[in-house]
């Protein structure tokens, strides 16, 4: 049904739509012919990020918090089919300093997301939940989506709970959805300054020829899964909905100093890293079994490891 909408230009709002995922994901839905409205309030997010897709397509920018009145005014205007919510406080560490702000953000700007929904009747909502944060330490590895939520910090609670609202919205509103759960994502556009964005930090580092920080020992594992992956990943989803919920991820678990070592070649940095201490609320290690999302929505990773650091890279050496 979405995918007719599609072929027919339907519309489409995107929270978060300047940051890192969510500039990618409109590239893509604006070069499908998608009429999209990003709300985002730009405090991470870049206007720069979605310099292309203006020129490209029909795009529309409001700068608005998830948390206003305002987004219900702005959704009502535009009239949206299809949501995909990324906009959130999306740090681990800022989220350990600031519970209540981290709820504020991601729970009470989620739920005023859903009522705006449900009041301009959408039809469908994908949500950006997360695979790394939701699980945690005890979960075998690599980890299903049916493994009990156990997560180890207020963004992991937040996101649980997005997930819960998600359910309920559907019995008392009928409102569809889908969830997305993305392992730790990378690829161009990812802010450098960031504390999750582990490649863009050491790719930028490299570049510049500076030695970055490792928190730990270096040992800690995650699942790198490449950005426009993800992307591929959310419009299946949007095709998908009825509650379905998908792990997005590679499978395969990859040290901080593996990523580490595979920047510093592909840039030819000859100096090492630093080593600094852990950081409270970072999971020893992760990795997510994606084979519901293959199975149902044909979806895979389809980019290397190798490949997406190359390409992130090449990115960065362009984009000083
Ligand atoms: N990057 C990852 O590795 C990763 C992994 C799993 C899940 N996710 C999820 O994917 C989504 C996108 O993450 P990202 O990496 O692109 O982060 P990002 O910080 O680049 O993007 C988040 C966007 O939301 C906007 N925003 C924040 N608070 C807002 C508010 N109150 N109102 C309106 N807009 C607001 C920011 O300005 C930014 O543009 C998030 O929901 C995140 O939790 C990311």
């Amino acid at each position: 049904m979405v995918r007719n909408r599609a072929a027919a230009a339907g519309r489409v709002l995107v929270t978060g739509g300047a940051g890192f995922l969510g500039s990618h994901l409109v590239d893509r839905l604006v070069s499908e012919g998608w009429r999209v409205l990003v709300v985002d309030n730009l405090s991470s997010g870049k206007l720069s990020r979605l310099a292309d897709a203006r020129r490209r397509g029909a795009l529309t920018i409001h700068k608005v918090d998830v948390r206003s009145g305002d987004l219900a005014a702005a959704a009502a205007r535009f009239s949206p089919d299809l949501v995909f919510h990324l906009a959130a406080q999306t740090s681990v560490a800022a989220s350990m300093a600031d519970p209540s702000r981290d709820a504020d953000i991601n729970i009470t700007g989620g739920v005023n997301l859903l009522e705006a929904a449900v009041a301009v009747g959408v039809e469908r909502l994908v949500f950006t939940s997360t695979g790394g944060a939701l699980y945690g330490s005890g979960a075998a590895l690599p980890t299903a989506e049916d493994t009990p939520l156990r997560p180890e910090s207020p963004y992991g609670i937040s996101k649980k709970v997005m997930e819960d609202y998600l359910h309920f919205w559907k019995q008392a509103h009928g409102l569809d959805y889908a969830v997305v759960r993305p392992a730790n994502i990378y690829g161009p556009r990812q802010d450098p300054g960031g504390e999750a964005g582990v490649v863009a930090v050491f790719a930028r580092a490299c570049l510049d020829r500076t030695r970055p920080t490792i928190f730990g020992e270096g040992t800690d594992t995650r699942d790198y899964v490449y950005v426009d992956d993800v992307v591929d990943a959310l419009m299946r989803a949007a095709e998908a909905g009825e509650g379905g919920v998908y792990n997005i991820g590679t499978g395969v678990e990859t040290s901080t100093t593996e990523v580490f070592e595979a920047i510093a070649r592909c840039v030819r940095f000859r100096g090492g890293a630093v080593y600094g201490p852990p950081r409270p609320g970072d999971l020893p290690h992760s990795a997510l079994d994606c084979r519901k999302a293959r199975r149902e929505l044909g979806w895979q990773p389809y980019t290397s490891f190798e490949e997406g650091i190359r390409l992130t890279v090449d990115w960065f050496g362009e984009n000083p």
